[in-house]
Parts: structure tokens; C-alpha cells; sequence
């Protein structure tokens, strides 16, 4: 066993496919190279303790809103057969909480590997996202497990609930995603709650749009293999229309959407759960992203990242299944 390791994952931005992924459809999303999570262990004489952005102590005191984090926490010592290991663990997040960026699932997948690393042991892809599915289930209900896969993934992901999680081909060319914070705490609980109720209460309504959201990420995937740029951000757009339908935008979004098409952007929709949380825009190059996320920060939004499609790593089509580091 190591003195110390630490564990790392992305931010995630589901670029294609928020809550028709819970029902099975298809999903596409990124990581975000330069919002990232480390969780640090450090072997210590006496105690266990945390250091996070929400708590600051022993990690039997720890708040009810981080349960999640602390049953992980107790299956990987029971794991490890290491209940009585003193530790201190340091959690350090550039992901905005409750915005849509997968912030919890990163944090599970980033304490994972931390605790994988420190007792040496490999890892594979099924069990470290099993893992931290433990975590996302306290914290977030019925997750479809995207969070957790993007968040541990290097490259682009096409996801299908239980089913598919591989990388896809992604051209690089100059497109960017401006990626811009409402403010505002998104509910992804709620959020999936209302739209279960939706598909209940009103199916003849609902299932269609579902099934948009589905077929638009199986053909938003080609045009991002062939930078169809025109064809992506159209999609985009309607699945902002068919998100706003169900029910999980909110005006602030929607004016977020308007502004970003008002200054030269190809498409652009909220991204994770919705009620509140970030959106996304399509921009054609730096330049136009740039000036996107100036407006949209006069406009409100708290923050703005670029993602230049130029960064993006992967190996074509392949099985994204492998052992992880
Ligand atoms: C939340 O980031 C994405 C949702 O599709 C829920 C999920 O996939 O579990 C809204």
C-alpha cells in the first residue's frame, strides 16, 4: 500500500441526449479537459477525516448531503478489508456544484481511483463506474450512469443505459462549445421526476418527444464524425425545443439559447438535468465562442468555459471497456 494517491475525473457536458437516456435512448457526451476533480489520500497515525468544499472534519460528522460520498467511502474500506486505515482525504473541485456537470459523479470516480491507487490494486472500467454508482444512486435516485461514465472518460462518449459506452469518432476541426452557468442550482431529481410524471400523466405528449431526443442523438453522432456543423447545432436547437416541452428549461436558459443564436451560433440547449444548471452553444470557431461567452456573461451567467473540438482524443470506435488508470 501507497502513503498517498490521488484520483482525478472531468466535468461532463451531455452534449446530445439528457433524460431520454433514462429511458434508454441514446446519449452524447464530453468531458471537459480543464474542469476537473482530484481526491488525495494520505495515510495519517489517527482519525479519518475529509477536506472538501462542503465539510471540513471526521467523516462519521460528515453532512446528510454528502451521504453518498460517505457510504462510498465505507464500501471501499470494506472493500479493501481497511475499516480501521487513518487517512486523510483532501477532495479539491473545479466543478460548480448542481449545474448540470456531473459534479457528484466526478467526485465518486475521482475517490475510486484514489483509493484503487493507494491500496495498488487495478481497476476495471465495470467496477469502477459499479462503484461509484453507489454514490449516484444515494445523491441522485435512478441515474442512467452517463454522469459517471463521461466523467471518467478521455474522449467523446456514446452511451445507452446498461447497454453501450464506447468512444465515437469525433472530428476535430475549429467548432468550439461555449459552455455558460445560469447561476442557478440545477435539480436533476426533480428534474427526472417531472419528466417520469410527464411520460405518465400526459404520454401521447411526452413519448414522442423522448423519442426526438433519442433519434437526434443517433444523428447528431454522424455529423459529428462528419463536422457536419450545419446539422449539428440545427439538432441542437430542437432538442432545446423538445427539452422546453418536457418541461426542464427554465427562461433563463432559454434567453441563454436566444442570445448565443443572436450572436452567430450554429445551435444551442441546455445540458444536463435542467432547472437551472448550464446550456451549451455551437460556435463555428474561437473567435465567435468568444464573443458568445462575453454576451452571455453580460446576460447573467456566472461562468463560461470554451471547449475547442481540436482537443478531443480518441481511438475510433473503440469498446470503452478496458482497464482504466
Ligand atoms: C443528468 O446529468 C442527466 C439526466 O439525463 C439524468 C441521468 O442521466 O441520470 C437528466
Amino acid at each position: 500500500m501507497k502513503e498517498k494517491a490521488t484520483g482525478t475525473s472531468y466535468a461532463k457536458i451531455i452534449f446530445f441526449g439528457e433524460h431520454s437516456v433514462v429511458y434508454g435512448k441514446p446519449a452524447v457526451a464530453i468531458p471537459l479537459y480543464s474542469v476537473d476533480v482530484s481526491a488525495t489520500l494520505e495515510r495519517t497515525v489517527i482519525g479519518q477525516t475529509i477536506h472538501c468544499r462542503y465539510f471540513d472534519g471526521p467523516i462519521s460528522q460528515m453532512n446528510d448531503n454528502l451521504q453518498g460520498v460517505r457510504v462510498l467511502i465505507d464500501r471501499l474500506l470494506n472493500l479493501f478489508e481497511a475499516n480501521e486505515l487513518s487517512f486523510r482525504l483532501t477532495i479539491e473541485s473545479k466543478v460548480p456544484a448542481e449545474r448540470g456537470m456531473g459534479s457528484s459523479a466526478a467526485t465518486a470516480i475521482a475517490l475510486v481511483r484514489a483509493f484503487f491507487n493507494l491500496f495498488e490494486k487495478p481497476l476495471s472500467r465495470l467496477e469502477l463506474l459499479t462503484l461509484a454508482d453507489i454514490e449516484e444512486k444515494i445523491t441522485h435516485g435512478n441515474p442512467s450512469g452517463l454522469d459517471a461514465a463521461t466523467a471518467s472518460s478521455e474522449a467523446p462518449i456514446w452511451f445507452i443505459k446498461n447497454q453501450v459506452n464506447e468512444q465515437i469518432e469525433f472530428h476535430r476541426s475549429n467548432l468550439c462549445l461555449v459552455i455558460a452557468d445560469s447561476g442557478i442550482k440545477g435539480k436533476t431529481s426533480e428534474a427526472v421526476s417531472l419528466v417520469h410524471n410527464n411520460l405518465i400523466d400526459e404520454p401521447d405528449m411526452a413519448m414522442p418527444l423522448i423519442d426526438q431526443l433519442g433519434q437526434i442523438a443517433t444523428t447528431a453522432r454522424q455529423a459529428l464524425a462528419d463536422s457536419d456543423q450545419v446539422t449539428l447545432g440545427r439538432l441542437m436547437s430542437q432538442s432545446q425545443t423538445d427539452l422546453a416541452k418536457l418541461g426542464v428549461s427554465t427562461k433563463a436558459l432559454d434567453q441563454f439559447c436566444q442570445i448565443a443564436i443572436t450572436y452567430n451560433a450554429l445551435g444551442a440547449k441546455l445540458t444536463g438535468s435542467g432547472l437551472g444548471g448550464c446550456m451549451i452553444a455551437l460556435a463555428k470557431n474561437q473567435r465567435d465562442a468568444q464573443i458568445i461567452a462575453t454576451k452571455l456573461r453580460q446576460a447573467g451567467a456566472t461562468q463560461t468555459w470554451i471547449q475547442s473540438f481540436k482537443n478531443y482524443e480518441f481511438t475510433t470506435g473503440e469498446q470503452h471497456d478496458n482497464l482504466v488508470k
